[in-house]
């Protein structure tokens, strides 16, 4: 399973990229905003940072507008993976950039049959919101589960990449249902690492070194 970072705030992601697990990056319109920096001045900033797919969004929401902000995005570096709203002009776009040899991010996918029309259009990845279904009453993660399993059914290459994902239960869920990868603030992925009794366990560890000499 691929660990992305789910941030444009370029110190948070250095900071975990140093913990030596992170795969890659996605960006949205909101995080993008937060920086108060122009979309690709971040994402030229990141690319530096992190040597994998870092996804970056479009905002046009008509398909031609679509394909030239994403060849322009596609144009900043290799690893720029081009997200695209799951709409019917952003199925059209994900086809042509797809045919263009520029990987693509499907986002905002909310059911089943928009995750398989996303994989027919040729996505690199598909994100489901996990979290955004699980506040109005739904089961995000199992979207995840039966997106996973028509994929596989299917044979469709396109990834799973479970985003809007808030807390360590997500993440637990996340793997045991296949997801391909998962998109994590960083806050979540810092709580991943987290259990008293490995605190507890080395504080003993620590207060039992200190009881005889080190050489
Ligand atoms: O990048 C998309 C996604 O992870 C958004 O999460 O928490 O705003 O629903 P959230």
């Amino acid at each position: 399973m691929e660990i992305f970072i789910d941030s444009a705030h370029l110190d948070e992601i250095a900071r975990c990229v140093d913990l030596g697990v992170i795969d890659g990056v996605t960006t949205n319109p909101t995080l993008i905003a937060a920086t108060g920096k122009p979309l690709p001045e971040v994402i030229r900033a990141i690319t530096e940072v992190v040597n994998g797919p870092i996804s970056a969004e479009v905002i046009a929401v008509d398909t031609a507008g679509m394909v030239r902000e994403g060849q322009a995005l596609a144009a900043i570096h290799p690893n720029v993976v081009v997200k695209v709203p799951l709409t019917l002009a952003g199925l059209s776009a994900t086809r042509q950039l797809t045919e263009a040899g520029i990987r693509t991010n499907v986002t905002l996918c909310f059911n089943l049959p928009q995750a398989v029309l996303a994989a027919k259009a040729g996505a690199t990845y598909i994100s489901p919101f996990i979290g955004r279904i699980d506040d109005i009453g739904g089961r995000g993660m199992g979207l995840i589960e039966q997106i996973v399993r028509a994929y596989d059914k299917y044979g469709f290459p396109t990834k799973v990449l479970a985003a809007s994902i808030r807390h360590t239960l997500h993440v637990v869920e996340a793997i045991e249902v296949g997801a391909h990868v998962a998109t994590l603030p960083a806050k979540v992925i810092e709580q991943l690492v987290k259990h008293p009794l490995t605190d507890l366990g080395l504080e003993r560890f620590l207060a039992d070194a200190a009881k005889v000499p080190t050489a």
